[in-house]
């Protein structure tokens, strides 16, 4: 079974696989990382391949601590320094100045380097085993839905060893920071007001553009996305116009609770809560188009707050609908 419970044998072996130049899937607060020893440009380059991922687009290395962030920076401003304090371990990706020796398939060949300490206890016990940094982009095909369960991963990458470290708390990927200037180049459950909380200062929130000038590369083009057709509608009017004009041709619908589906179409409920909700989406999804309908609609959630959660979980809707 490429699925195994994380006992301290199974992370050590674990390790020694990473160590030997392997690639390894393992639980964050996330969602299940690809993971690779970050100074071995070959497992690096490998991970792109099994992922189909443009080596345009640079990958997050993993750290255990603050003290590991050092070895992959040239340069870790204060600001750096607060947030690490305040907010690691946990969903806050800091991008700072790469230092040289970091491959250069990690950063796409760019200035700087992607950071971050995960909120998981299995995450850390590997990372204090392997004793360096992983790259660690999430464990599914470039494109498609991030994993949140250990059977998600291993629909894709049953071959590797897969670190089960239960259903990802958080659910939606890591916020990514730049630090210099200031920005939040994919919004996360860190949200700007908390930022701004540490630092005295409000970071920018980088707009989605299709001109490729933009400054996380991971944000350009479609992303999170099912097989199937999926698409986002406003109100519960819309949905019923979405569901008759597909006839008996069955759908599945994401809604909020006291929306009514017939037959043939099929309810997926979800959350009313923020952090529920963005805990549950993915497995929704991906549960959505295992039923291989002819179309998947989500019923835009109800809950709105200026730059929080759910305008990250906005966010990914709009890239999972396309
Ligand atoms: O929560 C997470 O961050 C998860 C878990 C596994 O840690 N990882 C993850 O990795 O989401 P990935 O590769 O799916 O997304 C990494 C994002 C991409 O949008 C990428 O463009 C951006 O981080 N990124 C990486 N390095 C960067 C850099 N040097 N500058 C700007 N953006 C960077
Ligand atoms: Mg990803």
């Amino acid at each position: 079974m490429p699925v195994e419970q994380p006992s301290a044998e199974a992370i050590d072996r674990a390790a020694g696989l990473l160590r030997a130049g392997g690639l390894v899937v393992f639980p964050t607060e996330t969602v299940y990382g690809l993971g690779a020893v970050a100074h071995d440009a070959r497992a690096v380059r490998s991970v792109f391949e099994r992922k189909g991922r443009p080596a345009s687009n640079p990958l997050i290395v993993h750290v255990a601590d603050e003290a590991m962030a050092r070895t992959v920076t040239s340069e870790w401003p204060d600001d750096a320094q607060m947030l690490a304090e305040r907010f690691w371990p946990g969903p806050l990706t800091l991008v700072a100045a790469v230092r040289s020796g970091v491959p250069n398939e990690v950063t796409a060949g760019g200035p700087t380097v992607a950071v971050r300490c995960p909120d998981h206890a299995v995450a850390l016990e590997l990372l204090r085993a392997v004793g360096s940094p992983l790259v660690a982009p999430s464990a599914n095909p470039s494109g498609y839905v991030s994993p949140t369960l250990a059977s998600h991963a291993a629909g894709h990458f049953g071959d590797l060893t897969i670190l089960d470290g239960g259903a990802c708390s958080v659910g939606i990927e890591s916020t990514v920071l730049r630090m210099d200037p200031l920005e939040i180049l994919r919004p996360g459950s860190i949200g700007p007001v908390q930022i701004q909380a540490v630092l005295g200062r409000t970071p920018t929130i980088a707009e989605r553009s299709a001109n490729g000038s933009e400054a996380s590369p991971g944000r350009l083009g479609p992303h999170y996305q099912p097989r199937a057709h999926t698409v986002q509608v406003g109100t519960t009017a819309e949905l019923a116009e979405v569901l008759q004009v597909s006839g008996n041709q069955p759908c599945v619908v994401l809604a909020q609770p006291s929306v009514s589906i017939e037959p043939p179409h099929q309810l997926i409920e979800m959350p009313v809560g923020a952090a529920e909700y963005a805990a549950r989406l993915y497995a929704a999804l991906r549960a959505a188009d295992a039923a291989e309908p002819e179309l998947i609609v989500v019923l835009k959630p109800t809950g709105s707050d200026e730059a929080g959660l759910w305008s990250a979980i906005a966010e990914r809707l709009s890239r999972a609908t396309g």
